[in-house]
Parts: C-alpha cells; structure tokens; sequence
C-alpha cells in the first residue's frame, strides 16, 4: 500500500485491548506524511504486515520487488473492521414486522404470538443447506463492501439439533473456503420452541446437543469458536444459561464464552459472565451499576449493538459510564432479520451520535477491542508489524469521514484488503 496521507495505527502498547476513557492520541497513533514527495506505505509479504512507514526509511530499501502495489494517494488506512455480533445463517427475513414494529408491536410481543425468531426458524428449518449457504456468502460479500474483515458469526435459529448442525456445517464450510473475510463460529442457543419449555431445552441441550458438536469439532467436521446464550426474561434465565456455558467450556477444549445479556430486563447476568471468565457479554442495555464496577474489573469485554437499541427503541447501555470506569467496550452490527445492517461504518456514526462514544474510542471498539473479544487480538485488529495485513483504504485525506459520512461508504472504502 503506497503514498497514504494517513495510516491510523492503534498503537496497544503492549495491551491486547484498551480499556477505558477515550484512549485518543496515545493509541490512536496517526503516522502522516511531513512532506509532499514522501510516501507511507504498508508493505506486507504472505497476509503478515512487514513494514509501516516513510518510503525513506532505511528499512524500506530492504523490500525491492512488489508482485503489487495499491496506490493509496490521498488516501487514509485504517485497521480492518471487525464485527464481533452476527446472526448471517436464515432465511426468513422480517420485512412484515418490521411495519408491525413501526406501528407500535413490541418485539417480545411478536416473538410470543409465534413470529420474530420463530418466523426464521420455520423458514430456516425448510432450507437447504446450499441455500443456506448462497444466502451466508451473499451476505458476507456485504459485510465485506461496507470494510469488515473479521466477522463473528452465530447459529441460532435451528432451536433443535438437526438443524443448528445444518447452519453449524454452513458456517465451518464459510470458515474455510470464503477468503474474502475471516470468521469465528458461534453456537448460539437463541429461543425455546412453541412445544417446549427452557427447562426440557436447556437439559437438551447440555445433555445431547453439546456432547454431540463436541464430537463433531473433535472429528474436525466442525469449527465452533465461540458459545452463545440469549440470556434473557422468557428465553434462558440465568442459571440455564449457566449451565449451558458450563457444560461448553468443560467438554469443548478452547471454547470461548460470549453471551447475550442484559438487553430487555435486567438479569444482573454480568456477575455470572465475569465469574465463568467470559470473553464478552453483548446487548447491556440494562446494566446495572455494580455490574459496571465488576465488568471494569475485568477482562469482560461489554460488546454495544447501536442499531438493535434504535430499532428497538430500547433504553440506550450507559456507553460513557461504561467508558468512564473502565470496562473494555467493542461495537457489532447484530446483523439479524430484526437489525438489517451490514455496514460497521454506520455502527460506528451510531455508537458516536446516538451512545457519545468520541470516533476514536468508535474505531477502537470496532477493531483491536472486538478481536480481543474474539480471542484473536494477536492476529487481528491493528495496523503492526507481525499482524495480518487486513486494511481498509478510505477514500480521503482524513480517516474520520468513515464515520461522519453516513452512508457514503461506497464512495469511501475504496480498497478492502484481508491478509493482504
Ligand atoms: O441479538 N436478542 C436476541 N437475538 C438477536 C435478535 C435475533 C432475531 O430477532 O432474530 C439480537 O438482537
Ligand atoms: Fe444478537
């Protein structure tokens, strides 16, 4: 990547996440350029980054032959973004209720009359699994567009084993043959069926469902990284979601923990996530203080959804508050039938208008912080030497108007690159 006017590197010191009050300046270095004949560049050799810098650094001159160049004039380079909250995996879009929704239907209302999540799930049983598939990849080829080059991705709308298997072999064939963005595997446990009870599906799932992905994953048929709850009033209370991530991080060898918590009534749901040593919690529009105070103790990270709060109209996660006592924070787009948005460019003007993050503290949660929440800050996530070479190239001498464009993106991201 040659002649950029800025490279904004998120300079961790060290850390693999930063925590706390906008953590401008110090880590948010922005190399620039000090003359016009002088060149920035990123010189990166099998995907892995080798060099950032001045093309009159001596360094440089040890490069001497490129198999390509992107020019990048006037152009700034940031880290690639990664999208730590996905439901991609469906068929079975919600455009109906959205208009529900807009005439005043509430989403708990509708999921309990049979839609919501059960209207995908229906659709989602009866799909083939190459239709499944086609739709994924379509969708990962958006996420792509709008700059995202990490990706969480989860089940969820199966309910029942055959076909959470079904959209789990979806996602692991994904993992390994889309190039176009990397991806991390969630197995999420997302609703309890019309005919049954939480108490029979949680017992279903401990005793069957787990076991049986165990299996699976040790048989290399399948790649799940993560395990996922919906933690929440009428879905999974506390200790059911207890149990089903217990029995995941006892039996499945290096899975991590990253659930959905306090989104709809507060569950005080945190204390369990730091006490089991969560990766990440998501949603958090009904924190409580003292969970503020345990999660700024911890490595936890507090994962915001900006656009479900919006489209939801739900009361907005204490973002500054977070911030101010020092919880590690990260963005997702929550992509889901009911939060139709690829675009983490827009997550981020969100995450700055709507929750008052400042666009450094948008960036960083949209990067280094959401791949420490997915256990891979040490590949991903900034602009270093030793790291993948994901970058986006904005289409502008100032990297903020990613974010203070809305919706301009197709004009800004101007080049998308995934290990180089
Ligand atoms: O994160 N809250 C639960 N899951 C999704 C919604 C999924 C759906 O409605 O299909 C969420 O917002
Ligand atoms: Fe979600």
């Amino acid at each position: 990547v040659y002649g950029a006017s800025q490279i904004v590197q998120i300079v961790s010191n060290g850390e693999k996440y930063l925590r706390g009050k906008d953590p401008k300046i110090k880590n948010l270095k922005i190399l620039t350029k000090h003359q016009p004949e002088q060149n920035l560049c990123i010189v990166s050799e099998n995907g892995i980054i080798k060099f950032i810098g001045l093309d009159t650094d001596p360094e440089f001159s040890k490069f001497t032959s490129f198999d390509q160049k992107i020019d990048a004039q006037n152009c700034s380079v940031i880290p690639g973004l990664v999208d730590c909250h996905t439901h991609p995996v469906w068929e079975g879009d919600r455009i109906n209720e959205f208009k529900m929704k807009l005439e005043g239907a509430g989403y708990m209302e509708i999921h309990e009359a049979g839609g919501g999540i059960h209207f995908t799930v229906k659709h989602t049983k009866e799909a083939s699994e190459d239709q499944l598939y086609q739709s994924l990849v379509q969708r990962l080829d958006n996420f792509s567009k709008f700059g995202t080059t990490f990706v969480e991705c989860k089940s969820g709308y199966g309910l029942e084993w055959e076909t959470e298997h079904k959209m789990l072999r979806v996602l692991t064939k994904a993992k390994r043959e889309f190039k176009s963005l990397s991806i991390s595997n969630t197995y999420l446990a997302h609703a309890v069926p019309k005919d049954k009870n939480s108490e029979e599906l949680t017992q279903d799932i401990v005793e069957n469902q787990i076991p049986k992905m165990r299996e699976l994953i040790e048989s290399n048929e399948l790649q799940v990284d993560n395990i996922d709850v919906f933690c929440e009033k009428g879905v999974f209370d506390v200790q059911q979601t207890e149990r089903i991530l217990k029995k995941a991080l006892d039996s499945i060898e290096g899975i991590q923990i990253n659930f959905h918590s306090d989104e709809l009534f507060p569950l005080n749901s945190v204390e369990m996530a730091v006490r089991l040593g969560s990766k990440a919690v998501s949603h958090l529009e009904e924190i409580s203080d003292s969970e503020i105070d345990l999660m700024s103790k911890s490595e936890t990270v507090g994962i915001l959804l900006p656009t479900t709060a919006i489209i939801m109209q739900l009361k907005r996660p204490p973002a500054r508050k977070m911030l101010n006592c020092g919880c590690i924070m990260a963005l997702g787009s929550d992509f889901n039938p009911n939060a139709y948005c690829y675009a983490m460019p827009m997550i981020m003007n969100y995450a700055c208008v709507d929750l008052r993050l400042s666009m450094n503290e948008a960036l960083v949660a949209a990067t280094l912080n959401s791949a420490f929440a997915l256990g891979v800050e040490e590949s991903r996530g900034s602009i270093e030497v030793g790291k993948c070479a994901d970058l986006v190239i904005v289409d502008s001498q100032r990297w903020e108007n990613i974010i203070y464009q809305i919706g301009a993106h197709s004009n800004l991201i101007k080049y998308v690159l995934v290990n180089g």
